[in-house]
């Protein structure tokens, strides 16, 4: 049996106390992200939009991987309007770090005996285990709206994951033995995403701060894989604009892209 998570009253209160406009809102979808990706290329949207599903058949992650969401996690995209935002191109890039920030703050709200952390570059840790994932995507019809999509372990038990996932990731409910209010933990993620987004319309150097305190690699030896190459080098943050920096035999590396194939 399945009962509801959100109900009309949630989607209001979404719409009233956040900066989102407009809610889309789905029982199950495939991925919030294709939702947004359609709505866009049929230009029935009004930024910033939100859309959300209680359960995702199909979700996507970064690398062309499946996001993994038991019943209980909170899956949504937000739908960015970056020219109407007045976020230079340059900027841009940026966004998932931003987005990560917002998670973070607002996860600390939520449990305030707790670390969480960033993992360059879209990821969100509590302790040494992922909790949320962040899936940044730019329509080819629309390259000026931005879909952030983020999806965060609530009350999802990581019991019922597949058996590889079990010891990388947690969910809030795995970690304390309590449940969340879905609709709590979104709206407050939703303010504080408002200000991360401020941050990154504001002083750069303040958003670097903010990413330097949360750099959970930082101090550690990254390998990094970009294409063929693979970069060896010991994490000494995170540049003003969101470059990830590796000491290597060689000197200081930046990289904007790239997978972390390995943290020791
Ligand atoms: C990652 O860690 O690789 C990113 C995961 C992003 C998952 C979210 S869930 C909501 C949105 N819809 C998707 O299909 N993916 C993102």
């Amino acid at each position: 049996m399945s009962s509801a998570i959100f109900l009309p009253e949630h989607l209001r209160r979404i719409q009233n106390e956040t900066f989102v406009t407009q809610v889309e809102f789905h029982r199950e979808l495939p991925s919030t992200n294709d939702r947004a990706v359609e709505l866009i290329a049929e230009g029935r949207f009004s930024a910033p939009l939100l859309i959300l599903a209680e359960r995702q058949t199909a979700g996507r992650g970064r690398g062309g991987n499946r996001w993994w969401s038991g019943p209980g996690a909170l899956t949504f995209s937000l739908v960015l309007d970056a020219g109407a935002l007045r976020l230079s191109a340059d900027r841009r890039p940026q966004i998932s770090l931003t987005a990560g920030l917002g998670v973070c703050q607002a996860l600390d709200e939520a449990l305030p005996n707790h670390k969480f952390g960033l993992k360059w570059p879209n990821d969100v840790f509590l302790g040494a285990r992922k909790v949320c994932g962040i899936l940044v995507d730019v329509p080819s019809q629309k390259p000026e709206c931005l879909i952030v999509g983020i999806g965060i372990n609530v009350n999802n038990s990581f019991q019922d994951a597949p058996e590889e996932l079990r010891p990388l990731a947690t969910s809030l409910a795995d970690t304390t033995g309590e449940r969340f209010d879905p609709a709590e933990v979104l709206i407050r993620v939703l303010l504080e995403l408002a200000r991360s987004l401020e941050l990154l319309l504001g002083e750069q150097s303040a958003l670097r701060s903010a990413w330097m305190s949360r750099c959970i690699l930082h101090g550690r030896t990254v390998h990094l894989q970009s294409g063929p190459r693979m970069t060896v080098g010991v994490c000494r943050g995170i540049d003003i604009d969101g470059a990830l920096l590796l000491e290597t035999d060689s000197g200081m590396e930046r990289a904007l892209g790239g997978v972390i194939a390995r943290v020791e």
